[in-house]
């Protein structure tokens, strides 16, 4: 199976970073190959122009598409399966990852028609300070996996998933040695059973 991955984080020795690396050995353990979209590593470019905005509130699926935005298209429509990863900031993705949807998810494409390649599966990894306990009694988490998986995935999946890898910032650092140890072993089953639904 093809694995694109779209991954936003500045840093490689960051904790979100490790959950990369330990998806990617999975999906390699099981023989499958993977393509990435390493948006501070390739620079890209999270504003949308005027042009672009006049395309998309126009619905104007006729005009033409940036470059860097037909280059997005054309790893998403190669690829059987899509993974995101990425540290929640602020509740929401990383402004480098929102700014990629707000770009990449075109009229014509994405939506109003979707032309789109289906992805067999979508997986969300996200990383985050709090323990999801806390983020699911204040009802964040659930409002952060709506956004990511009723929108901007959608039907653009036959099967999306949203995974929190929590407590980075939160646990002691006794326990969280503990629970990075089981987060990354986690992500590592998730590319390993990623064509598995
Ligand atoms: C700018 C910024 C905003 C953050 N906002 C949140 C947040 O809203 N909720 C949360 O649980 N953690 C938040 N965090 C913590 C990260 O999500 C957390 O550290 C995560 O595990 C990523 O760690 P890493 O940067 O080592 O990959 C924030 C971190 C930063 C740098």
């Amino acid at each position: 199976m093809l694995v694109h991955i779209v991954y936003a984080h500045p840093s490689n020795s960051s904790f979100t970073h490790g959950l990369l690396e330990a998806f990617i050995a999975g999906l390699a353990e099981v023989g499958h190959v993977h393509t990435i979209s390493d948006l501070y590593a390739a620079g890209f470019n999270p504003v949308l122009s005027p042009e672009e905005y006049a395309r998309e509130s126009s619905y104007a699926a006729d005009l033409p598409i940036p470059a860097d935005v037909a280059a997005e298209h054309a790893l998403l429509d190669a690829a059987d399966a899509w993974a995101f990863v990425y540290p929640v900031w602020w509740t929401d993705v990383p402004a480098i990852l929102k700014g990629w949807f707000d770009r990449v998810w075109t009229v014509g494409w994405a939506y109003h028609p979707s032309t789109l390649r289906r992805a067999r599966k979508a997986v969300v990894l996200c990383a985050a300070g709090h323990t999801a306990d806390h983020l699911r009694k204040t009802g964040l988490l659930q409002s952060m996996e709506a956004v990511m998986l009723a929108d901007r995935i959608f039907d653009r999946a036959d099967h999306k998933e949203f995974h929190l890898f929590d407590g980075s910032e939160a646990l002691p650092p006794a326990e969280w040695e503990l629970a990075e140890r089981r987060h990354l072993e986690r992500a590592g089953l998730l590319g390993r059973e990623i064509a598995t639904s």
